[in-house]
């Protein structure tokens, strides 16, 4: 079943009315099919069924819980980059063993809250991280499982620099060249046992050229680590980057990740872990937003809604592109050529520049499409604009997952008075 279609004019997700859930919550709004993610989750483990793997969603696509708890009923494991992340993932009912805790930037607070809960992989970054690790695990007296991220230090083929991760010089993952280095480190520490070794090349990349280049070599840093460590090693992490189609881009590869994946199980002899974000929610999520004004201006038409910038960064941070139509008017109805922007008081606050949208006045609902990753996880309060609401939809009923913020959430931090200290 499609997850978003059109009933007569009215645009619906699964069976329920998009119009009714915007005349309902409000705009804007973030809505998801449930069923559209179950559907992304079920098809990469049925391609992967005959290679030993677990599928850790990455949580920075999407951390609402009611998406976690979708994934997590579906058979998922978990991804998360941050304390925050953490916090989320445990609440949403992940047992830690289905945890794996990365980030290039932890602070020992972080990995104090990764060490205690028990997470089944810490991936560290850095040398330096690999001591703090073990320091932290002897004080709690236990042993920390880790897993080493690696930079592959290959090619990697991407729409934008910034979703680049894997080439030598980026911030993330330990130098490949560091890594038997790493090894010998972790072997020399009694609180630290290295369990996997891994990479995340990208994202939304449309090649396989870096995930199977990365996990050539990749394979080759597997002996030589158990050269030095023994045999503590269990799991490789091929990492995320999976894509998906924003426009008419053609499907992911899954069967062709899959057989990378397989080769390199195969090879190895250890079980393969894999982060995917984006593939797994992108397409589930909609963003709805209403038509505030129609203007005119130096020959360029405006659509101005009530999204903007604050509720999905892609297209300025990214230049990403972003499907639009009308809520309840088919493909057939006006067009017009216009900018579609925000209510932010950027310029780069925009969602479309002069594309053919369709011919609509104030008040009607427009779907800003393939929002459910990187979308709400990316707002922000600029302008003091209150986050949106999250909307799950599950065949033919709907819940609110994240409620509107009021304008009292945006202060409730501020103390009225400032508690002034003395600081000389
Ligand atoms: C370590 C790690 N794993 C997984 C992902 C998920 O990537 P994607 O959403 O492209 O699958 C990311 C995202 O950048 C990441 O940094």
């Amino acid at each position: 079943m499609e997850a978003f279609a059109r009933q007569d004019t009215s645009l619906h997700v699964e069976g329920v009315a998009l119009d009714a859930i915007a005349r309902e919550v409000g705009t804007p709004a973030f809505v998801y099919s449930a069923n559209h993610i179950r559907g992304r989750y079920t098809a990469l483990h049925s391609a992967m069924a005959d290679v030993p793997h677990r599928i850790h969603y990455s949580a920075k696509a999407n951390a609402c819980r009611g998406i976690l708890s979708v994934l997590r009923e579906a058979g998922s494991g978990i991804d998360v980059v941050s304390g925050g992340e953490l916090f989320r993932a445990l609440r949403a009912g992940f047992a830690p063993e289905d945890i794996i805790f990365g980030g290039v930037g932890k602070t020992e607070d972080e990995l104090r809250e990764g060490i205690s809960a028990g997470v089944k992989l810490i991936n560290v970054e850095s040398l330096a991280e690999i001591e703090l690790a073990n320091g932290i695990a002897a004080s709690l007296g236990r042993t920390v499982n880790l897993g080493f991220r690696v930079n592959p230090e290959v090619a990697v083929e991407s729409a934008h620099k910034y979703t680049k991760t894997g080439e030598k010089g980026h911030k993330f993952g330990i130098p490949y060249d560091d890594v038997e280095h790493a090894a010998s480190i972790a072997k020399g520490l009694s609180n630290v046992r290295l369990r996997g070794i891994g990479m995340h090349v990208g994202s939304q990349l449309r090649s396989l050229d870096a995930h199977r280049a990365g996990a050539e070599r990749l394979l080759s840093l597997v002996e030589a680590v158990r050269r030095i460590a023994g045999d503590s090693l269990v799991a490789l992490d091929l990492g995320g980057g999976l894509p998906v189609r924003y426009d008419d881009e053609s499907e992911a590869d899954v069967l062709g990740f899959a057989s990378i994946a397989r080769d390199a199980a195969k090879r190895s002899g250890l079980e393969i872990l894999v982060e995917p974000g984006r593939f797994m929610v992108a397409n589930a999520g909609v963003l709805l937003t209403r038509v505030l004004y129609r203007k005119r201006t130096g020959g360029t038409e405006y659509v101005v809604v009530d999204a903007g910038m604050t509720e999905l960064l892609r297209p300025s941070h990214y230049d990403a592109y972003h499907r639009i139509e009308a809520v309840s008017r088919d493909d057939r109805a006006p067009q017009i050529v216009a900018d579609v922007v925000g209510p932010v008081c950027e310029s780069g606050d925009f969602f479309a520049r002069a594309r053919s949208v369709p011919d609509v006045a104030p008040g009607e609902y427009l779907v800003i499409h393939s929002v459910g990753a990187y979308g709400f996880v990316m707002a922000s309060h600029y302008n003091a604009r209150r986050r949106a609401v999250e909307v799950v939809v599950d065949g033919n009923r709907w819940a609110v997952a994240t409620r509107r913020e009021t304008y009292e959430d945006l202060v409730r931090h501020e103390p009225p008075v400032l508690d002034w200290r003395d600081g000389a």
